[in-house]
């Protein structure tokens, strides 16, 4: 079982990197804030919950975090293991999250570090445009789509995430770098940690993070 971890602040750019590792490496693509938002989109009582974290831009607690992560990896498709984006965010989910896996003889690969400086990430947040049926990310001028207002992949309506609002941006970088960083640290004591410069295109990142999996980027 292959368990890669991604982490980076709030628009570091995990999510399109997450989509790129996982279809080069076979693995699912399990995002813990696309769980929240298809709960949310579905009114379920999760995303009632979850929503009342999400939209000031605070953490949704770690049971209810543990809890949507365990029940996605006991899906078939995560048999042969997974790329997780967004989880774990706080070192009491990491630590929870090695019991688990431990439990299963298995432990993290590699926790992918997607460092970017603070400025960067505003500007990307402000930039970032999903599509309304099923999430895919573009950005206004770092991945435009070809049809303005429009997914390239379903055709469906370009709108900004609720929470890319400037006040919860703010919100959301205040809360949750702290906690990031103490996820950086439980993963340098474990010795799987890689750090990679997010502040180049996105081509030039997923490439490094290929690298750092020891997988030879495709040339293009
Ligand atoms: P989540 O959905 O995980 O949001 P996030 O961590 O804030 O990350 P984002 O999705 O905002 O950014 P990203 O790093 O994926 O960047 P992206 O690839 O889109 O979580 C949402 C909320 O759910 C959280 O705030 C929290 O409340 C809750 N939650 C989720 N997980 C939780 C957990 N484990 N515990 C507790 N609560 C949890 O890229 C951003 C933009 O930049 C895009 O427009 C993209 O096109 C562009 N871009 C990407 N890379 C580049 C590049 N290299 N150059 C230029 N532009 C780029």
């Amino acid at each position: 079982m292959r368990v890669i971890v991604l982490i980076g602040a709030p628009g570091a750019g995990k999510g399109t990197q997450a989509g790129v590792l996982a279809e080069r490496l076979g693995l699912p693509h399990v995002a813990s804030g696309d769980i929240f938002r298809a709960a949310i989109r579905e009114g379920t009582a999760l995303g009632l919950e979850a929503s009342t974290y999400i939209d000031r831009g605070a953490l949704v607690p770690d049971e209810v975090t543990l809890g949507v992560i365990s029940a996605r990896l006991s899906r078939p498709d995560a048999r042969a293991g997974a790329i997780l984006d967004g989880f774990p965010r706080t070192r009491a989910q990491a630590e929870a999250f090695d019991r688990a896996l431990a439990g299963r003889g298995n432990r993290v690969e590699r926790a992918l570090y997607i460092e970017v400086g603070e400025e960067e990430l505003v500007r990307r947040l402000a930039g970032r445009r999903i599509c309304r049926s099923a999430g895919h990310v573009y950005h206004e001028t770092a991945k435009p789509p070809r049809r303005p207002g429009r997914c390239d992949i379903d055709g469906s309506q370009l709108e900004q995430r609720d929470d890319d609002r400037p006040e919860t941006v703010r919100a959301r970088l205040a809360a949750q770098l702290a906690p990031m960083l103490d996820v950086v640290d439980h993963y340098r004591g474990r010795d799987v940690l890689a750090v990679v410069d997010g502040d180049r295109s996105i081509d030039e990142v997923g490439r490094a993070l290929l690298r750092a999996l020891g997988t030879a980027p495709t040339a293009r």
